[in-house]
């Protein structure tokens, strides 16, 4: 009897791992099957001497023990693995993990169609620091001294020494900051972030968003400030929108007016929305005062320009006649997947 042989086997079996199920089988037979190698030596083992059986008896039983035990366990191994083709790991009538998808904020949905119109009108987007200094946010833009906005009740300052630092409570101060730095032509929209120490309450919030406009080059007049913004209306309300001017006040620019544009909903009949006038208001607009033109460095000889701005926050809310302004900071997502297809 070959006792090499016997050795060789039983290093050779406790070498083995990592077998498919049908790679156990074909080794099941290999060694233990009717015509298997450790068979074989059991018969072999029939014609030995008998003063060698005792010896060969307990290496064969040895041997025959180690296959099974190896074998069992690559077996268990290979079960356990999961693979496509095996059917019983995979469940197809288990529900699937669905990727829940967001949505995008109405906010930034109204945002991107406002400053989507302007790109197409050829004017180009500035953003600014939202914590300001005193000289952008008022002194640049005319604000005399004693302007109610530069008082703790209307500004969030957050120092109030020699050099003011406060949260912005226009994107004006962005329109300063351009004319700073570049001569006209200058078109720009200025979307961001305002702050105003106020109340909360369905019309009025402490944060909101504007963009403001602002469109200066030589012999700019007050009818293409009508004109773009004409445009605007038309193209964010629907061609049947139309425009109208009513004087208003603010210190950078002259004159000054505010803009309204027909109620979409009851089509300028009067409705609930519109209070019954058929107008709805939605920014403020004028020519940039020559006194801000030459804060900033610009000829207002030579240049003139029209500036305008209005609330995201308000546009939205007419656009889909929200009547609680907190909704769109609450992020309730009830609220917020109504935009989900938008
Ligand atoms: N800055 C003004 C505001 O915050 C809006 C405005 C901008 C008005 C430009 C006129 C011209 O209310």
């Amino acid at each position: 009897m070959n006792s090499e042989k016997i050795d060789q086997l039983l290093n050779w079996i406790n070498d083995l791992s990592d077998k498919t199920e049908a790679e156990v089988e074909e080794l099941r037979v290999k060694l233990l099957g009717k015509k298997g190698e450790i068979t074989q030596l059991f018969d072999e083992f029939r014609t030995i001497l008998p003063e060698q059986k005792r010896e060969f008896g307990q290496r064969l039983n040895i041997l025959k023990k180690a296959a099974q035990e190896k074998i069992e366990e690559l077996r268990e191994a290979a079960a356990s693995v999961c693979s496509p083709e095996k059917s019983s790991c995979l469940d197809t009538t288990m529900p699937g993990n669905s990727l829940d998808l967001g949505s995008r904020h109405p906010i930034s949905l109204t945002r991107e169609e406002i400053i989507n119109i302007f790109k197409k009108f050829g004017y180009c987007v500035a953003e600014g620091p939202e914590i300001e200094d005193d000289w952008h946010v008022f002194g640049a833009l005319n604000f005399p001294p004693e302007h109610p906005a530069r008082d703790m009740q209307d500004t969030f300052f957050i120092s109030t020494d020699e050099n003011r630092v406060l949260l912005r409570t226009h994107t004006s101060s962005v329109q300063v900051r351009t004319m700073e730095k570049q001569q006209p032509p200058i078109r720009v929209i200025c979307p961001g972030r305002v702050f105003r120490n106020e109340a909360i309450s369905a019309r009025a919030h402490c944060i909101f968003h504007q963009i403001e406009g602002l469109y200066i080059d030589e012999n700019v007049s007050f009818a293409d400030l009508k004109q773009a913004i004409l445009l605007f209306a038309k193209e964010m309300f629907g061609e049947s929108t139309q425009i109208r001017l009513r004087p208003s006040y603010f210190p950078f620019t002259e004159p000054s007016a505010e803009v309204d544009v027909s109620c979409n909903i009851c089509k300028g009949k009067g409705c609930n929305i519109c209070k019954g006038t058929g107008w709805l208001e939605i920014m403020g607009c004028g020519m940039v005062d020559p006194n801000v033109l030459e804060a900033s460095g610009i000829d207002s000889k030579k240049y003139s320009g029209f500036a305008f701005g209005m609330g995201v926050e308000r546009i939205a809310m007419l656009k889909w006649q929200v009547k609680d302004l907190r909704l769109y900071f609450e992020n309730d997502v009830r609220f917020l997947r109504e935009f989900e297809t938008l």
